[in-house]
């Protein structure tokens, strides 16, 4: 634990002098756009990664506060994750934390062809959007020495959605993953938790056919509401998880969706 002040971290910002690595900006609807901002306006940090379409990652994270350093990263790539460590090292001495917000599935995944998905489009869903968190967090060990905090993001598996199919699967993996890293990760200090978000309007959610459904859903029965077009919470959440102030806490979801997980039909 730090011993800095509460007083000192209400001037500073609860990220000050953490080194935070961002994956998933893609737009700046991107939830890690916004996590990127408000880390930055909590003091941390940054260095972003970018799949693909990286010229277009550059122009994006230039809208920040403070545009840090995009790094290439397909998370499938095993030698993307491999040189990742010695890459984001030429950067910053060290991480505190870690953002995933990765996730992909093929069409043929998604949007009520579940009993016909094959295997190969399944593993790829598996692949990028379950078994990444493992992958990524275990290329940057070496450089969380001092322990530190893994945060992903989740969309609640606990149910079958509509149009969501394997997608969902693997969001399920993905909870079960972030515990199995906690349960191995916490002799060194690095806590794995999620972020369990309502539904937001972001390029992952656009290609979800049927993805307006989940909007009704929400604006109905959310006791707190919620808005599609509003990723704050869901930043918040992060940064709040990356920060100290969630010293002993790992393994854990922490749903971010006005409440409606907690309350039935
Ligand atoms: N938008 C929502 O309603 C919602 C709700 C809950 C959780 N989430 C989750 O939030 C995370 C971020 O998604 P978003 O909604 O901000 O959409 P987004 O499209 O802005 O972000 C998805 C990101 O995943 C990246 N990505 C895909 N395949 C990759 C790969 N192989 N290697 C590295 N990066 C890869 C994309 O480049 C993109 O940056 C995802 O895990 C998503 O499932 C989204």
């Amino acid at each position: 634990m730090s011993d800095i002040s509460y007083e000192s971290w209400l001037v500073m910002g609860i990220l000050s002098g953490k080194r935070i690595l961002v994956t998933g900006v893609l737009t700046n609807s991107s939830i890690a756009f916004h996590v990127a901002r408000v880390a930055q306006e909590e003091g941390a940090t940054l260095v972003l990664t970018g799949f693909g379409r990286l010229s277009l990652v550059e122009r994006i994270a230039k809208r920040l506060p403070e545009p840090p350093p995009v790094l290439e990263l397909d998370v499938t790539d095993a030698a993307h994750l491999e040189s990742l460590a010695s890459r984001i090292s030429e950067h910053v001495d060290g991480l505190d934390g870690v953002l995933h917000a990765i996730g992909f599935a093929p069409q043929t995944a998604l949007g009520g062809n579940f009993l016909s998905t094959s295997w190969e489009d399944v593993a790829t869903a598996m692949h990028a959007s379950a078994y990444s968190l493992k992958s990524l967090a275990t290329a940057v060990l070496p450089l969380m020495a001092d322990g530190g905090s893994v945060v992903g993001l989740d969309f609640d598996a606990s149910v079958a959605w509509p149009g969501y199919d394997w997608m969902g699967v693997a969001k399920a993996g993905l909870e079960s993953c972030a515990r199995y890293l906690a349960r191995d990760l916490g002799e060194r200090r690095i806590r794995v938790n999620l972020v369990s978000a309502g539904p937001l309007r972001t390029m992952a959610a656009k290609s979800i056919p049927g993805f307006e459904k989940f909007e009704g859903v929400w604006s109905q029965r959310a006791p707190l509401g919620w808005s599609i077009t509003d990723p704050e919470p869901a930043a918040r959440a992060c940064v709040a998880l990356l920060s100290d102030w969630f010293p002993a806490t790992t393994g854990e979801i922490v749903h971010v969706d006005g409440g409606l997980h907690a309350v039935g039909a």
